[in-house]
């Protein structure tokens, strides 16, 4: 075969290859067989030096030829595969943008901390402070500057945990405190006053069942100042009703007894179904809120306040028991408030 018949051969070879050339990893290995140092082009430029003058001009014009070409083809291909890489670019990643978007789940808080800030709230209008007073407690703060013993049958009221820690000579032992009474003996010896406090809190006592956890929380509250009577009571309770259950709520004073307040009181209010009239749920028209009273001397005299100058309210009330009984919400097992289940909590 003479040597532009092998050129012709080569040039054809090229061609049918490069026609089925659909990348660039491909078309590099065409490079590589059609311009390399062992391409069939380059076997065919090593003759040239053995031909004469004449017949290497011709040839040598024709292999250029051949080179340049394949060449060009490069080039044009490389071009055409980018263009084609950027269209299907433009069809494989298009993004809708009139799609609807996924809308990412919206959490909100848990009902007892929306309960505990309206609280706060609500007191805070009428001038009571937020604070918190410890959770774990001397028994010293929690029974007896509150007038209950040791021995005292009171004490069996609030099933309190015992913490295992060393007893002191005075405080007594350390507990999980049962009620946010606690804070009271607490905030009189910080001995500011006049004092309005709330204090809001975990409590704990070991009871588990429909209408009991064993943490729950407790808000109390704690006004001392001088003549401060049971119709400051009386008015402060109506308006927390009137704002945190409605408008058309009503409360009522029952004469009870608390080892820490004397007089005392259960504070009920009117059922939110019958509105007084009584019903299947409340039976008599009246739920029970919390306990209440006038501080008794001796625990103001604990907390280091003149009881002939100085007279003081308190109440201290379930949060979880005054949420559930909001109109509306008909929570069957307080439990469910902390079983971290979103179906529930997600209600409210
Ligand atoms: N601490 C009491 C309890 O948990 C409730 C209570 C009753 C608090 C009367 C008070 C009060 O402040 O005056 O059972």
């Amino acid at each position: 075969m003479s040597f532009k018949d092998e050129l012709q051969k080569l040039r054809a070879s090229f061609d049918t290859d490069l026609a089925t050339v659909s990348g660039d990893d491909e078309l590099e290995v065409l490079r590589v067989k059609y311009l390399g140092r062992k391409s069939g082009l380059q076997d065919l430029m090593r003759l040239l030096k053995d031909m004469t003058n004449d017949e290497r001009k011709d040839a040598g014009q024709a292999a250029n030829e051949v080179k340049k070409a394949i060449e060009s083809a490069f080039d044009l291909t490389t071009t055409e595969l980018e263009r084609a890489r950027l269209e299907n670019l433009a069809t494989e990643e298009a993004i809708d943008i009139s799609l609807p978007g996924i809308a990412p789940p919206v959490g909100h808080l848990h009902m007892t901390t929306t309960a505990i800030r309206e609280i706060e709230g609500i007191f805070a209008r009428l001038g009571f402070t937020r604070v918190r007073h410890p959770e774990v407690e001397w028994e010293w703060y929690a029974f007896e500057t509150l007038r209950v013993g040791p021995d005292h049958p009171a004490r069996d009221n609030w099933e309190t945990f015992f913490i295992d820690a060393p007893a002191d000579d005075k405080k007594g032992k350390m507990v999980l405190t049962p009620h946010t009474t606690n804070g009271d003996v607490r905030e009189m010896e910080r001995g500011d006053l006049p004092i309005r406090m709330m204090n809001i809190n975990k409590t704990y006592r070991r009871q588990s069942d429909v209408s009991h956890v064993p943490m729950f929380h407790q808000f109390e509250g704690l006004l001392i100042d001088e003549g401060v009577t049971i119709t400051d009571l009386k008015g402060l309770f109506e308006h927390f009703a009137k704002e945190y259950f409605g408008a058309d709520r009503e409360i009522r004073l029952r004469p009870h007894h608390f080892r820490f307040t004397e007089p005392s009181f259960e504070v009920d209010i009117s059922c939110g179904l019958c509105h007084g009239k009584g019903c299947r749920m409340c039976k008599d028209g009246w739920v029970e809120l919390g306990g209440a009273g006038m501080l008794h001397p001796d625990v103001l005299k604990a907390g280091g306040v003149d009881p002939e100058k100085y007279g003081g309210l308190a109440f201290g009330w379930g949060l979880e028991r005054t949420v559930s009984m909001r109109a509306g919400l008909n929570i069957s097992d307080l439990r469910t408030m902390y079983s971290n289940d979103v179906r529930f909590l997600q209600q409210f």
